[in-house]
């Protein structure tokens, strides 16, 4: 009975070459639809980064990263010789604040823990202000450096009266409240900044991504490539100067033409804050992974397959199993998958035979290899749109770091899309590589270069 339930499953849930190959070739079309005037699903925001970095920056620049696991805060050191040093703490943002009422909680919290790291960092005071890089890892328009007007939420945050303003003055606000002499100089994207960050050590770097709570990529483009910029730009820009692009490919497929949607997605879609956004992430980053898991087994025990006669209480709450849960199961390193039992039972009160824990591991493989695969087709569409045929392409998040196998699946199909035939992912021409700390370096980096527009009068 199981045996059928899982071949049931790896019919919905594989995705052949295919099938990438398809989802790349409707990437491509998209991602040129959303730098077109008209727009499309992808939002392919300008981020006004119009330099590559040349390894010379230096100088002391603080960064808040907003949107991941963390917030965290960070000190860089551009040493000016394409090297840095970091010095970072961590806060962990409450569960409740995703979904405050009140928006002014948030920007509070974030102030309070800049004054708190401010304090540790510098017991002396600050002499000279800091310039502060604002990573902020969501979809923000922006129409300059240090403006970021918040298009929707996305990774289950739902704080009202930000969405459609520009949140730097927001923040700004807070950290003059409490006399700490810093400028948010520059807002930028998690994936713009490991782009920046990564290019600043390694000309390779072609994209910055992230597989994480979220699933994004940046990478440069030509300003002459963007028609939404025509009338956008100043006299004195080239057209062929260089512009770094957040893609917010999340977005993609929002109209639902090539993606393999399974029921389980399309109820995380409908019980999302924001339904029909971000299909393309809803089906491929850590946010969502261990819901999707749940989802399938809930199903399995509604039809009576699996969990028979068992109290469900504690496990039928939407996202109380995050991302650690399939990986944890992955990586259960017993036969009998012994620390899956023990995290059954101690989580959610549930007993579980072998078979069942058998069926939970291979939809956990299951889960997590589509999402390697999946997630790779923005990186695969970029580089045909581009030409590239060669490059790194610097990748950080939690999905990427610590799910177990994610990293030889991702690069694997990115082989299977080209058809590569090298016998090692070492060789293949486009590789993806562990980035360098983007929130962190890349803001400090892109402060740096703004700062010398600014001085050069551009
Ligand atoms: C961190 C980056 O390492 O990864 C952040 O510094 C980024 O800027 C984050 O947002 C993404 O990963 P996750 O898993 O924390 O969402
Ligand atoms: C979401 C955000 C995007 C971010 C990504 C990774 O897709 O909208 O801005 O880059 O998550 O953190």
């Amino acid at each position: 009975e199981l045996m059928h339930e899982i071949e049931n499953f790896e019919k919905i849930f594989t995705v052949p070459s295919e099938s990438l190959q398809a989802v790349t070739k409707h990437f491509i079309t998209e991602l040129e639809k959303g730098l077109s005037k008209k727009g499309g699903n992808i939002p392919m925001i300008p981020g006004w980064v119009m330099d590559f970095p040349t390894g010379k920056e230096s100088g002391d620049f603080l960064a808040i990263d907003l949107g991941g696991t963390n917030l965290r805060v960070v000190l860089v050191k551009l040493g000016g010789d394409r090297t840095f040093d970091t010095t970072q703490s961590k806060y962990k943002l409450p569960d409740a604040m995703r979904t405050t009422q009140n928006p002014d909680e948030l920007w509070e919290f974030i102030a309070d823990s800049l004054k708190t790291f401010i304090n540790e960092q510098f017991p002396q005071g600050i002499s000279e202000p800091i310039p502060l890089g604002f990573t902020f890892s969501f979809p923000a328009s922006q129409n300059k450096i240090n403006e970021g007007v918040l298009q929707r939420w996305t990774k289950g945050f739902d704080i009202p009266n930000i969405e459609n303003h520009d949140v730097v003055p927001m923040l700004q606000k807070q950290i003059t409240k409490r006399d700490i002499p810093i400028e948010v100089v520059a807002l930028i994207n998690d994936t713009t900044g490991t782009l920046v960050a990564s290019y600043y050590t390694d000309p390779e770097t072609k994209m910055g991504v992230i597989f994480g709570t979220g699933v994004n990529g940046a990478y440069y483009d030509v300003c002459s490539e963007i028609e939404k910029l025509q009338g956008k730009l100043s006299d004195d820009i080239p057209s062929s100067a260089p512009m770094a692009i957040n893609c917010e490919y999340g977005s993609f497929d929002n109209e639902h033409v090539v993606l393999p949607r399974t029921k389980y997605d399309v109820t995380i879609d409908e019980e999302s804050p924001r339904p029909g956004q971000q299909t393309f992430e809803k089906m491929s980053s850590g946010y969502y992974l261990g819901e999707i898991l749940r989802l399938a087994l809930i199903d399995m025990y509604k039809q009576g397959f699996i969990f028979k006669n068992q109290d469900l209480s504690k496990f039928d709450k939407p996202f109380v199993m995050d991302t650690s849960y399939p990986a944890k199961i992955e990586e259960d390193p017993f036969e009998n998958l012994e620390d899956t039992d023990d995290l059954f039972q101690n989580e959610f009160g549930i007993n579980t035979t072998v078979q069942e824990r058998k069926l939970i591991r291979r939809l956990c493989e299951l889960i997590g290899t589509r999402a390697a695969r999946l997630s790779v087709c923005g990186i695969a569409a970029i580089c045909q749109k581009r030409g590239y045929k060669t490059g790194h392409i610097a990748a950080d998040g939690s999905v990427y770091n610590r799910y177990p196998g994610f990293k030889e699946k991702a690069a694997n199909a990115l082989r299977d899309i080209y058809g590569w035939t090298q016998a090692s992912l070492d060789d293949y021409p486009i590789k993806i590589v562990p980035a360098e700390d983007g929130s962190g370096a890349g803001a400090a980096v892109i402060a740096a270069l703004a700062g010398k527009r600014i001085a050069e009068g551009k």
